[in-house]
Order: C-alpha cells, then structure tokens, then sequence
C-alpha cells in the first residue's frame, strides 16, 4: 500500500506585480531580474488575503479535484514559513474554514522544502495505516514579510497556496530522500521578532537575509545529488522520469540542474516566470497548473525536489 496523489488545487491573490512596478519602488529593472531569474511578475496579498484563506482556497478545489467529498479526509498538513499567526496553526485555520471539524490539523516548516516534506509526512503516515486521505497544502505569503527597500531579495519573492490530496491507493509515491544542513541556517534566515536585528515598522517584521551567491551554489549541487540518490535507490534510469518538478526558485537553477543531469531542459517544466519564488507553495502550484493542463498522464514516473532555507533538500518519486 502506498499513497497517490488524486486531486490537486491553488490559489492566487488577485494583485500582480510586474518588475517594472518593482523598478518604481527600488533601483532595478525588468531585465535585471528576467536575466538573473526568470522571474517577469509576481501575485502579492492584501490584508484580506491571508496564507490560511488562500490555502483554505486551494484546499478546497484539490478536494473538488479529486472527487472525494471533504468528510473523507483525515488530516489537514500545511507548509508554511510565513503564517501571519504564531498559533493557531494554519491547519487548523483551513479546518474552521472549511468545515472539517472531524479532521486534524497542524503546521509543518521547512521553509521552500516544506510542502515536499509535508508531502513525504502525509505519505508516511497512510503507509503507517494511520490515515487515509490527507490534504496537503503550501501557503506563503512572503511578501508580509519581505524588506520592500532591499532590491537583492524583495524582488525574488510571490505569494500563493497549492495543496493536494493524497489518498491510501496501490500505487503513488514510491520513495523519498530528504536532508538538512543546520550549519548552513545562516545563509538564508527570516528571524522572529527579537533583540538580534530591528524590527521593520511597516510590517512589525524582520527582513529576510539571504547570501544569494551561497543558496545558488548549494541549490545547483544538492538538487542533482539528490535526485541521483533516489534514481539510484530506486535502479531507476533518468530518462524513464517524465518530468521533474523542482522548487520554482530561479530559472537558471533550474537549468544548471538539468545541464548536470545531463536531461532536456524540456523535462523540468517552469511556471516562475508569473509566480516569483512562492517557497512550499510552489511546487503543489506548478502541480496543479501541470494536472489541469493534462500534461501529466496515469503512470508517469515524477521526481519533486525542493530546496530552501535551514538548509533543507529532498526529492519525492512517485507514479501519477
Ligand atoms: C539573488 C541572485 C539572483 C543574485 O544574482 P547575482 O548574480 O548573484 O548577483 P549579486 O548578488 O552578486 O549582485 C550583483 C550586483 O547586482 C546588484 N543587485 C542585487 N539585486 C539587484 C536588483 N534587484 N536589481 C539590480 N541590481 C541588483 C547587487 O547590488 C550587485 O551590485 P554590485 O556589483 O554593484 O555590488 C542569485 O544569487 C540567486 O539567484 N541566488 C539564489 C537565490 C534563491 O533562489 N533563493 C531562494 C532559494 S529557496
């Protein structure tokens, strides 16, 4: 018994920001950003548009998607780094919101490797026998947290939710490898409020910090390794994967990745160019954009793997 994803969804805010409107409040530019990462717009909240309404928005069409009805689900797992609420989690936000009070729910923070490993969570507890059907969701909205005066990362950054429901079923996952590097944590941080740096008046949050050159370097050689580590594993040639759903940080990570893999870049699909890097949301969002396209088909061998701050990195396989 493993477990398959049967329905995937997500959400966006209704406001999109162009690297022109970003050129009007900091000194950049359209060509700056598009050369360096791909990135040409960006969907960023309003108040109203909080990470849990727009996981809760998500949620709610993957439970559509997959045609099971919402009592059927058992637990609401949610990634997120940038809740606008210590407590209550996010999943229980999503429950209320939704009306699944026979459900539990709970947060899960790996920052953009969150929903990979929320997903590997939730795999690992129907393999258990525990549940049966689970609602999986990332949520970000980064932008509440983002310095707007700091040009090297405001720019890098959108807001979304993407979740989908993953279901006890013979075939689906098959196997995931997931690491940390806590002695790395430096690199990339967005601290709590605290004596260590100044709180921002705007937002009553501190900026994130990023050594970009150094999240690049460990980006483009953990991603390959450890997409080599599961084909490996798994005695599973590249070339039999039909897609590759890496974290959408930046295009020429995504490249670099796929020039060490020796693949086709035509096998790493990409949808940072509208969303900016959306963290855990972004690879249930370009999941969802992929299912509803109906580019992925019953059988398909799939790699996700994701990346982000802790330093965290894994990568899942499954059959679609
Ligand atoms: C952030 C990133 C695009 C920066 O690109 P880079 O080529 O490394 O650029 P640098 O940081 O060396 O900066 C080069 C110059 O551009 C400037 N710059 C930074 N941001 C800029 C912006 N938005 N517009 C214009 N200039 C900018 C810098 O100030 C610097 O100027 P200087 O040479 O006069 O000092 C790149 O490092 C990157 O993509 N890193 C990975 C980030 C990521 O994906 N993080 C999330 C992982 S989950």
């Amino acid at each position: 018994m493993t477990a398959r994803i049967i329905g995937t969804g997500s959400a966006l805010p209704n406001r999109v920001i162009t690297n022109d409107d970003l050129a009007k409040i900091v000194d950049t530019s359209d060509e700056w950003i598009s050369s360096r990462t791909g990135i040409r717009s960006r969907h960023i909240s309003d108040a109203e548009e909080t990470a849990a309404v727009l996981a809760a928005r998500a949620g709610q069409k993957a439970i559509e998607n997959s045609g099971i009805q919402k009592d059927e689900v058992e637990m609401i797992l949610v990634a997120t780094c940038s809740a606008e609420d210590y407590f209550p989690n996010l999943g229980c936000q999503v429950q209320n919101m939704l009306g699944m009070e026979h459900t539990v729910g709970m947060d899960l923070n790996a920052a953009c490797s969150g929903f990979l490993f929320s997903l590997n969570t939730a795999f690992a507890y129907i393999k258990a026998g525990i549940y049966k059907t689970i609602l999986v969701i990332g949520t970000e909205t980064l932008s509440k947290i983002v310095n707007w005066k700091d040009r090297s990362t405001c720019v890098l950054f959108g807001d979304g939710a993407g979740a989908c429901v993953i279901r006890a079923e013979e075939t689906g996952v098959l196997d995931f490898v997931q690491h940390s590097d806590g002695s790395m944590g430096h690199v990339l941080t967005a601290k709590a409020s605290s004596t260590e740096t100044p709180v921002q008046p705007e937002t009553g949050a501190d900026p994130i910090y990023m050594d970009g050159q150094a999240v690049f370097k460990f980006a483009v050689k953990k991603v390959p390794e450890c997409i080599e580590e599961i084909l490996e594993r798994n005695h599973l040639d590249k070339e039999e994967v039909s897609c590759f759903i890496l974290h959408q940080a930046n295009k020429r990570i995504i490249q670099s990745v796929a020039k060490r893999l020796k693949l086709s870049e035509e096998k790493f699909p990409v949808n940072l160019e509208g969303h900016g890097n959306t963290s855990a949301a972004s690879i249930p969002l370009l999941l969802d954009d992929l299912n509803r396209e109906g580019r992925l088909h019953k059988g398909d061998k799939l790699i996700l793997s994701g990346f982000g701050a802790g330093l965290t990195w894994g990568a899942t396989l499954l059959e679609w």
